[in-house]
């Protein structure tokens, strides 16, 4: 149990509470692949939070009688009812109640909603679960107020998704403990201060090569680096790659930037081919991308690189000044791998409140 978070055990006046939250995906530059009980990452991770791929909760807390040890819920998906997600919200619950034990005695009925497909690659589960947790801490926030408003939201949504902790600020945020990061830890998410200013507008377009349901989810996927051959090596590369990024980021070197940024997008996809069982995840459009990004990049001497989720989808970061050079390229050379679906988004600054209308 952590302490810090730990909250009154009720709420005094009971009554009917809503409000309406939007938090956006996140995109991993050195990735958690890997992780022990409860969500804490075997290495530290570093992410942009975007600004346009959203996903949008409301909440209303009906107040109940509930004589159970477990939260009541419905979950709908814009605005229909969506049994999928359900285990993955009662083991949600389960994880934060000793965080929040007023939870009980509500009926908590949740709406969500994405901007994106959801399941393909782009971390919804980031965006859905720091958007959750933004609601449950502004409930509670309007009873008991609390100090640490943001550390909390990081708290609870690592607790619902491990990279969800890094959706709820912004641009750049790390999760995990690294000696190069003051104050940084395994439980929730930290800004990443002191960056070069060509990151405040960094631009992300993802081109959505298979927008279908992902074939493996992240938590087997975790799984797996259990017993990976190669997972210590894995963890240590991903711990240098980190403190490779550190520098990068703050002098604004774009050439090792890019070198580290691809490098830890393929090794996460080496990783998921060698465990057993193994995924493959890209398909040859992810290839033909990749092949194409490396053109245009030595042919042109633009800054752009790419880098990978778990799926086929491939996310292609470059500075704002390159941005028309780059639609240009993603329209003439690109946009046959992609079906012409891509969705151009930049870096952002995370959760935000939204004007409640039922
Ligand atoms: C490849 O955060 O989705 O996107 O904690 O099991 O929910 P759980 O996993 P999740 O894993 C994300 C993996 C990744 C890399 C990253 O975002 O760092």
């Amino acid at each position: 149990m952590v302490k810090e978070f730990i909250s009154q055990e009720k709420i005094l006046s009971k009554n009917f509470f809503n409000c309406k939250w939007e938090a956006p995906s996140n995109i991993a530059l050195i990735k958690y692949w890997g992780k022990s009980p409860v969500q804490i990452p075997m290495n530290p991770s570093i992410s942009f939070t975007l600004k346009n791929c959203l996903t949008k909760t409301d909440i209303s807390f009906e107040p109940i009688k509930n004589t159970s040890n477990k939260v009541k819920f419905e979950f709908t998906y814009n605005g229909e009812s969506k049994s999928d997600f359900n285990s993955k919200l009662e083991i949600f619950f389960e994880r934060i109640i000793n965080y929040q034990p007023f939870l009980i005695d509500y009926y908590l009925k949740i709406n969500s909603v994405n901007n994106f497909p959801h399941s393909s690659g782009i971390a919804s589960s980031a965006s859905a679960m720091a958007a959750l947790s933004a609601c449950l801490i502004d409930f509670e926030n309007s009873h008991n107020p609390i100090v640490k408003k943001h550390k909390k939201t990081s708290f609870l949504s690592r607790l619902g998704s491990g990279s969800a902790c890094r959706s709820v600020s912004g641009p750049i945020m790390t999760w995990g403990k690294h000696s190069k990061i003051p104050k940084s830890n395994d439980f929730y998410a930290t800004k990443f201060l002191g960056y070069h200013q060509i990151f405040d507008t960094y631009c992300d377009s993802i081109l959505l090569v298979d927008s279908g349901k992902k074939e493996v989810s992240s938590t087997l996927g975790h799984e797996l680096m259990k017993k990976h051959p190669f997972a210590s090596s894995r963890f240590k590369q991903a711990k240098n790659n980190f403190s490779l990024l550190c520098v990068a980021l703050k002098s604004g070197d774009l050439d090792s930037f890019i070198k580290i940024v691809e490098n830890e997008a393929l090794q996460l996809h080496a990783m998921m081919m060698t465990s057993n069982p193994y995924f493959i995840l890209i398909k040859p459009k992810t290839l033909n991308i990749i092949n194409e990004i490396r053109d245009f990049r030595r042919k042109f001497n633009i800054p752009i690189c790419f880098t990978l989720d778990a799926g086929a989808n491939v996310h292609l970061l470059y500075p704002q000044i390159h941005k028309s050079d780059v639609l240009e390229f993603i329209k003439k050379n690109l946009s046959i791998y992609c079906n012409n679906c891509y969705i151009n988004d930049e870096v952002g600054v995370g959760i935000k409140k939204i004007k409640f209308v039922l």
